[in-house]
C-alpha cells in the first residue's frame, strides 16, 4: 500500500487522502446516498491507493459524503444564480467539487500548500477553467496579490478551517472581506464545536495520522453562534447545516443534545454572505 509520505506529503497535507478516499467509496458502500464521485475514484486509482486502506469506519465515510453532498447543493445553487462566477476553493487538496459542480462558465481557483498543488498538477489533467495557487492560508499576502476576475465569488473551505488556529481564521476572514468587498460573495465552510479542539487523535479516520504526526490537530471550533463570522462583521450568517443530524439515529441524537446544550452543533456546514455591493457598484 502506498502511504501519503510516498506521495511527498507531510504534516496536515496528509489529511487530504481521507475525504478523497471516502468520496471514492461512496458508490461502493453507500449507493443509496445520492452521491457519486467518479473523479475521486479515478484519482485514488492513479495514486495507486486502495481507499479502504485510508478510511474504513462507515460512519466517518458517510460523514464525509454528507458534507460534500451538502456543499455540492449550496455550490450548485450559487452557480445557478450567478453566471460566470468565480469559485475560490481554500485548502482544496484533491477536491473534486470542480468535476462534480463546475458549471461550464465558472472559473475555479484552488489554493493549497505547495506539495499538494504540485501533486495535484501531476495527477489530475489540466483544465483551462481551473487554476491552482500554492500558498499557505496562514498568510494573506497571496490573496492581496491574487488575480481575481470581477465576478460573483463563492469561497469554499471544505475540511480545512479546523486545522487552522483561531487567529489565522480571523485574519483570513478579514482579508477575504477586504479582497471581495464590492462584489456578491458567499462563503461556505465546515467547522467543529469548541468541544472537538485537541481531539484529533480520537477521530476514527484522522486519529491514525495524528498519532504518527502530532502536528495534525483540530485547532479551532465555535463556542457560540456569534463565532461563525470569526470576528469579521462584514460577513453575515445565512445558514447552518448540522452534518451529524443527517447520520443514523444514535449519532443524530447525540448531535442534537450537543446543539441543545451548547447552542452550536458538534459539526456543521455554514453559509455566510458578505455585505451587499453599494448601489451603482
Ligand atoms: C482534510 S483536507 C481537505 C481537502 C479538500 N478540501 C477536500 O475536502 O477533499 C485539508 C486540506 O487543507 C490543506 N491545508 C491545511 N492547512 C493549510 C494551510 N495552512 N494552507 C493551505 N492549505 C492548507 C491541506 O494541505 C489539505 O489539502
Amino acid at each position: 500500500m502506498r502511504e501519503s509520505c510516498d506521495l511527498g506529503l507531510s504534516g496536515v497535507s496528509q489529511t487530504l487522502l481521507v475525504p478523497l478516499a471516502a468520496r471514492a467509496l461512496a458508490r461502493r458502500l453507500f449507493p443509496a446516498a445520492g452521491f457519486a464521485d467518479v473523479a475521486a475514484e479515478r484519482a485514488m486509482e492513479t495514486l495507486g491507493i486502495e481507499p479502504t486502506s485510508v478510511i474504513s469506519d462507515p460512519l466517518s465515510i458517510l460523514g464525509f459524503i454528507i458534507r460534500s453532498r451538502l456543499l455540492d447543493r449550496l455550490t450548485k445553487r450559487f452557480l445557478a444564480e450567478h453566471e460566470n462566477a468565480v469559485v475560490l476553493d481554500l485548502g482544496a487538496g484533491f477536491s473534486t467539487a470542480f468535476e462534480r459542480c463546475g458549471a461550464s462558465d465558472a472559473t475555479w481557483i484552488e489554493v493549497d500548500l505547495p506539495a499538494v498543488t504540485e501533486l495535484h498538477r501531476r495527477v489530475v489533467p489540466a483544465d483551462a477553467r481551473r487554476r491552482r495557487i500554492a500558498a499557505s492560508l496562514e498568510t494573506t499576502d497571496w490573496l492581496v496579490a491574487l488575480e481575481l476576475p470581477d465576478a460573483p465569488t463563492l469561497v469554499i473551505a471544505e475540511g480545512v478551517l479546523p486545522y487552522l488556529s483561531r487567529p489565522a481564521i480571523v485574519s483570513l476572514f478579514r482579508a477575504l472581506a477586504d479582497r471581495l468587498c464590492g462584489r456578491t460573495s458567499v462563503l461556505l465552510y465546515d467547522t467543529f464545536s469548541f468541544l472537538m479542539v485537541g481531539t484529533a487523535r480520537y477521530h476514527p479516520a484522522i486519529g491514525r495520522l495524528t498519532r504518527k504526526d502530532p502536528t495534525i490537530e483540530f485547532r479551532s471550533g465555535v463556542r457560540t453562534r456569534a463565532d461563525f463570522i470569526w470576528g469579521e462583521p462584514r460577513w453575515h450568517l445565512d445558514e447552518i447545516h448540522d452534518v451529524l443530524a443527517q447520520q443514523p439515529p444514535p449519532v443524530a441524537l447525540w448531535s442534537g443534545i450537543v446543539d441543545a446544550t451548547f447552542g452550536v452543533p458538534l459539526y456543521c456546514v455554514v453559509q455566510l454572505h458578505l455585505d451587499a455591493p453599494a448601489p451603482g457598484e
